[in-house]
C-alpha cells in the first residue's frame, strides 16, 4: 500500500519524521529526558569502536565515525564488510564492533560480524528485522524501528540508523564523562525536535523538483561535503545512481583540486551539502572553484549558508537550521528527494532498479 503516493520510495522518504519519532520513544525513555538504550550496551569500557557494514549503512556508519570521536572521544574505525571480511584483520582487545543492516540478511556483513565473534569484546547490530540473522547472531540488537521498506533505494532505514547511531554516540559520550548532566540534557532536548526538523526539510521537495528536471539531463553529478557532510555527499551519489542512472560521484570538498576539479565544466551539476558550520567558509571557497570552471552548483545549506553564499549559485536548497550534530539526519532528505525526483523526470523504475536486490544475499 503506497498510502497515496506514487512510489514506495516517496512514501518512505515522508515517513521519516515518524520513524525517527519511534527512534526516539524506544531509546529515550518515557520522559524524553534520559538515554534508555539497553544496559547491555558495553559503551563504558569499550576503547574503540568498529563499524562494518554495506552501501547506504555503510554510510551510516561513517557518520557514526564523526559523531563517536566528536560527541564521546571514542577512536571509531569503519568498514565496508566485503573488504573486512577478506582482509580478516586483527582486532584489537576492548573493540566494540557494530554491524548496521537493514535487512540483516546481507551476506557480506554476516561473515564480517562472525569474523568478530570471539574477537571483539562486544558485537552489536544495528537491524530493522528482529528475526534476522544478523541480530539473532549479535550479543545484543538494537531495532531501527523503521517498519517494513520496500523501496530497493534505502531511506527511512537510513534516517532511522543514523539515529540510532546518534543515541549510541551520546551514551558513549554520558558513559565516558564527555558530556556532563547539564550538556547531556541539552543535546537530548535538541534531539527531540528532530522528527518537526525533518518535517520541514520534507517541504524542499518543490524546490528540489525543480532542480530534478535538469538535473536529469545531466551525464554526470559530482557531490561534495567536508566534515559530516561528507559521508552524506556519498549517500546522494549512491541514491542518485541507484535510482536515475546517473553517474553520480562524491568527494570530501577538500579533495577537489586533487583530482575530481578536472571532470568540472558546465555539463556537470555539482551538489555541495554545506551547513553554515565551522567548516562553511572553507567549503565556499571549494564551490567558487567549481563555479569558475562554469559549474553549476546546486547549495543545500541553511539560512545563513544560502545567504553567506550569494546568489550567484545555481539553485539554493534551504534547510533549517539545526544543532550541528543533527544536520546529518537533516540533509539526508534533500538527497533523497533530488535522487527521487531526477528519477521520476527520466521515467525510471524508481522502487525497482535494474540489476539491484532489495536484500543482498549472495557475496
Ligand atoms: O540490508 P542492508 O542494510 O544490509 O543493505 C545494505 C545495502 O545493500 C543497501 O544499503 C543498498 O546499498 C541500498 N540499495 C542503498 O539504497
Amino acid at each position: 500500500d503506497k498510502a497515496g503516493h506514487k512510489h514506495f520510495m516517496s512514501k518512505e522518504i515522508a515517513e521519516q519524521p515518524r520513524a525517527i519519532a519511534a527512534v526516539l520513544d524506544a531509546y529515550l525513555g518515557e520522559s524524553g529526558a534520559a538515554l534508555a538504550l539497553p544496559a547491555a550496551l558495553d559503551v563504558a569500557r569499550a576503547e574503540r569502536v568498529l563499524l562494518v557494514a554495506c552501501g547506504t549503512a555503510y554510510y551510516a556508519c561513517l557518520t557514526a565515525k564523526y559523531w563517536l570521536e566528536q560527541i564521546a572521544g571514542i577512536p571509531a574505525e569503519v568498514d565496508i564488510a566485503s573488504e573486512f571480511r577478506y582482509r580478516e584483520p586483527p582486532v584489537a582487545p576492548g573493540t566494540l564492533a557494530v554491524f548496521v543492516s537493514q535487512s540483516g540478511e546481507t551476506a557480506d556483513t554476516l561473515a564480517a560480524l562472525r569474523y568478530v565473534q570471539g574477537r571483539a569484546a562486544q558485537i552489536v547490530s544495528v537491524t530493522n528485522v528482529e528475526e534476522s540473522s544478523i541480530a539473532r547472531e549479535a550479543d545484543l540488537d538494537l531495532q531501527i524501528h523503521a517498519g517494513p521498506e520496500i523501496g530497493v533505494a534505502s531511506t527511512k532505514a537510513f534516517t532511522a540508523q543514523l539515529s540510532v547511531l546518534l543515541l549510541m554516540a551520546l551514551r558513549a559520550a554520558e558513559a565516558r564523562g564527555a558530556l556532563d548532566a547539564a550538556a547531556l540534557a541539552d543535546r537530548l532536548s535538541a534531539l527531540r525536535t528532530l522528527p518537526a526538523l525533518v518535517t520541514a526539510a520534507l517541504e524542499t521537495d518543490g524546490p528540489l523538483k525543480s532542480a530534478a528536471a535538469e538535473v536529469a539531463e545531466a551525464r554526470d553529478v559530482l557531490f561534495l561535503g567536508r566534515g559530516v557532510m561528507f559521508p552524506l555527499a556519498l549517500e546522494g551519489a549512491l541514491k542518485l545512481k541507484e535510482i536515475s542512472y546517473i553517474h553520480a560521484e562524491a568527494y570530501a570538498s577538500g579533495e577537489l583540486k586533487h583530482g575530481p576539479i578536472a571532470l568540472v565544466d558546465n555539463t556537470v551539476p555539482v551538489v555541495v551539502m554545506a551547513p553554515r558550520d565551522a567548516l562553511f567558509d572553507k567549503t565556499v571557497s571549494n564551490m567558487q572553484e567549481v563555479m569558475a570552471r562554469g559549474g553549476e552548483v546546486l547549495l543545500i545549506t541553511d539560512a545563513a549558508g544560502a545567504e553567506a553564499a550569494g546568489e550567484t549559485v545555481w539553485r539554493r536548497i534551504v534547510l533549517p537550521t539545526a544543532d550541528p550534530m543533527l544536520t546529518p539526519i537533516l540533509y539526508a532528505v534533500p538527497a533523497q528527494l533530488l535522487a527521487y525526483h531526477t528519477a521520476v523526470a527520466k521515467g525510471t523504475d524508481v522502487d525497482q532498479p535494474r540489476n539491484l536486490a532489495k536484500s543482498v544475499t549472495v557475496e
